[in-house]
């Protein structure tokens, strides 16, 4: 009898065991969300343009060629397309974050197009 109950909880034991392997978030997961992910988008330099001029350039200048903040005209050769998406979503010291005034998909349009300026 009592050989049965201990078979039986070593059972329950595995069964929860797997379930928390399944359910608990992997380090890959954890990463992840500290990395925001970048939505794929297809250049549209047009909308990059508008939205630089609508939320940028105060800071940045109209030719982003500098001012309060740094020159963003060769930011391309310095900072690659996911470093541009995470700066712009999350801010930085006196650069704020723009993930709640902007779609991620307007961010990684804005990160692809300052990746091409080198
Ligand atoms: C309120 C002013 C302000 C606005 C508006 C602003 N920025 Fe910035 N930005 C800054 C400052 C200040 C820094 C420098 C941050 C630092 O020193 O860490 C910066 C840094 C950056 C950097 C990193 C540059 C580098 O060389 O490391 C990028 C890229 C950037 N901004 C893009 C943008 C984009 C795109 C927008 C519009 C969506 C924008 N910024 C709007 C102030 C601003």
């Amino acid at each position: 009898m009592q050989k049965w109950v201990m078979s039986g909880l070593f059972f329950v034991a595995c069964g929860l065991a797997l379930v928390l392997m399944f359910t608990l978030p992997g380090k890959q997961q954890v990463a992840e969300e500290a990395k925001p992910s970048m939505p794929e988008v297809t250049l549209d330099p047009a909308a990059a343009e508008a939205t630089l001029k609508a939320s940028c350039i105060t800071c940045h200048g109209d030719q982003l060629q500098g001012g309060a903040a740094p020159a963003l005209q060769q930011v391309g050769g310095q900072m690659d397309t996911q470093a541009l998406f995470n700066v712009i979503s999350k801010g930085r010291n006196g650069m704020p974050p723009f993930k709640d005034q902007l779609s991620p998909e307007e961010i990684a349009n804005l990160a692809l197009y300052l990746s091409e300026k080198k």
